[in-house]
């Protein structure tokens, strides 16, 4: 039998997806569109624990599901929804609520992080707390057997095993425990500052689908070898997270016959005679080239809201069906039928 694939993305940001989300998230779900049955969503639920402006939690998910089409997810091939559109989620996570402790919770990173940047327990709102479970319910309702998530996830996807187990131990085999697959080369993609991950909320993002100047500003403010001052001086590429990037993006498969290849360009960094603004000037016209289609494909998307909203609706329904029977068998488990 086919494998059942799962996964999500939250859409809390305005700006769109970066490279870090397409190389750990959205290459490895389409990788899985050919070999299996996909459940991929938009988690905007999960953005109410830190996104407060209606409008903007309405924009930032339709134009994920919008940039998930532009990079290719086939409706045909995968059932694609907003997870706001499935009643039975936020029902299975208030009984997934009584299948793990505070304790618990209380170990996960999100959590913990956000304990350490000076906030109190009085800031933290219970949406984070309980986003574990939430996406516990996210994926339980669908019994798939595997998760692929970045890197950053693996934490709450554990959470999400622990809590099927506890509740098969208290009510019978009802839920599947699910694996998690992390993609090894791409996990934790890094930020331009060539130190953190590359995340929105640090800024040290590329996003895909912004205007060109900002890919260009993003791009030209990589950190770059710092023992390095003069072109002239010899430099180490693996100190150069744009060589990074260029690996990543398999920059010689991109870029044109006329370009130098990456080999040559490490090779000349290394003998200093090649400056860090050529490199970076490199990394932004292949960077264009590689989703320079994708880009247009949005923009096509964008003006064709119809086909947007009867996609929408197409995944509720098919995602629905599956959802209401787990959570009838979920209810009669609990007695609550
Ligand atoms: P961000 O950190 O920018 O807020 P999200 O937390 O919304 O990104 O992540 C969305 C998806 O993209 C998740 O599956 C996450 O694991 C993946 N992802 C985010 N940043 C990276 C990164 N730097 N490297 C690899 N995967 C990432
Ligand atoms: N928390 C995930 C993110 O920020 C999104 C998500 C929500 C998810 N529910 C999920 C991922 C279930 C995998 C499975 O990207």
């Amino acid at each position: 039998m086919s494998k059942r694939i799962l996964s999500g993305i939250t859409p809390s940001s305005e700006k769109g997806l970066h490279l870090g989300n397409f190389l750990g998230a959205v290459t490895p779900h389409l990788e899985f569109q050919g070999q299996g049955e996909c459940f991929y969503f938009i988690a905007n639920l999960h953005a109410l624990n830190n996104v407060f402006d209606p409008e903007q939690v309405q924009n930032n998910t339709l134009n994920i599901f919008i940039e998930y089409l532009a990079f290719g997810l086939d409706p045909q091939k995968t059932t694609f929804y907003i997870q706001s559109d499935i009643p039975a989620i936020p029902y299975l996570q208030t009984i997934l609520n009584n299948a793990v402790t505070v304790a618990e919770l209380q170990r996960m990173h999100a959590y913990k992080d956000k304990l350490q940047n000076d906030v109190s327990q009085d800031a933290i709102n219970f949406g984070l707390f309980s986003y574990p479970v939430l996406m516990s319910a996210d994926i339980l309702l669908f019994k798939p057997d595997i998760i692929p998530v970045g890197e950053d996830q693996t934490q709450h996807v554990e959470i999400c095993r622990d809590i099927a187990r506890s509740f098969n131990t208290r009510y019978g085999n009802v839920l599947k425990v699910p694996e998690l697959y992390v993609k090894k080369d791409v996990a934790r993609v890094p930020g331009i500052d060539g130190k953190r991950k590359m995340s929105k909320s640090l800024g040290n993002d590329i996003p895909i689908f912004a205007d060109e100047q900002i890919v260009k500003k993003q791009i030209m403010a990589i950190t770059t070898d710092p023992a390095r001052i003069h072109p002239t001086d010899p430099g180490n590429p693996e100190k150069n997270v744009a060589f990074s990037f260029m690996r990543l993006l398999e920059y010689n498969t991109i870029k044109s016959d006329t370009m130098p290849t990456l080999e040559d360009m490490e090779e000349r960094y290394r003998s200093g005679t090649i400056g860090d603004v050529e490199i970076k000037k490199t990394l932004f016209t292949v960077f264009m080239e590689r989703f320079s289609e994708i880009r247009k494909k949005k923009e096509e998307l964008k003006h064709n809201m119809d086909y947007i909203i009867e996609l929408r609706k197409k995944g509720a329904i098919r995602a629905n069906e599956i959802a209401e029977k787990t959570i009838e068998e979920v209810k009669a488990a609990v007695g609550v039928l």
